[in-house]
């Protein structure tokens, strides 16, 4: 299996967050998959268009995710929910793609996790029109509730219920890219879609 490369996306700050916990899971049960970035979105300054037209003035921060989104194959967020929407920290990364093809036809894998029942699937369905209108190709949503019965003392992720979802979850993710891989070396002639 050829080596995947995934920007991810974290909407959390918080030390222990559950989310991030998500990211890290991805690689654990993915077949040959990196995830690159996932540090950067907590870090990235309040979206400005004054600086993003002036790539000079651009923060480490703001370069390190771009060439980062630049060099990824599909996309992982894994974002909190806030007051049933989703954290500030996701919206912000999104808006600095959205000058640039970052998103434009990446498959995509959107998640959240939260100590609540719902799993912070409120957090979803804002993001949504946003993704599509950037062309991602939204593959699967994963929810994870009671996220702190299903971590170790170290905050990894051991149920064997999240595992598993986020293991079908990343292969679908898979599929996706090697369709897509797939569909980029055919000529237009051949390719009946
Ligand atoms: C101000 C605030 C608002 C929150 N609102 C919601 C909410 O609407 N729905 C929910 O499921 N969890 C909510 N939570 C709980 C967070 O989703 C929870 O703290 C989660 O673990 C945050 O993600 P993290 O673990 O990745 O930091 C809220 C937490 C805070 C601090």
């Amino acid at each position: 299996m050829a080596e995947r490369t995934l920007l991810g996306i974290c909407g959390s700050l918080r030390r222990g967050s559950f989310n991030a916990a998500l990211l890290r899971l991805v690689p654990r049960v993915g077949s040959d998959v990196t995830v690159i970035g996932a540090d950067l979105a907590g870090r990235l300054p309040l979206f400005d268009p004054d600086v993003e037209n002036d790539e000079s003035s651009w923060p480490d921060s703001v370069r390190g995710f771009r060439a980062a989104a630049a060099r990824a194959d599909g996309v992982v967020i894994a974002t909190p929910e806030y007051a049933h929407g989703p954290a500030g920290v996701t919206k912000n990364a999104i808006d600095w793609l959205v000058g640039s093809a970052g998103l434009m036809g990446r498959p995509t894998l959107l998640m959240s996790a939260s100590p609540s029942q719902a799993g912070g699937m409120r957090a979803h369905a804002p993001l949504m029109p946003t993704l599509t209108l950037l062309g991602a190709v939204l593959v699967d949503c994963v929810v994870v509730s009671r996220a702190g019965s299903r971590v170790d003392a170290g905050g990894e992720y051991v149920d064997p219920a999240v595992v598993e979802r986020v293991r079908l979850a990343v292969a679908e993710l898979e599929d996706a890219l090697a369709y897509s891989e797939t569909r980029q070396a055919v000529s237009p002639l051949e390719d009946p879609l």
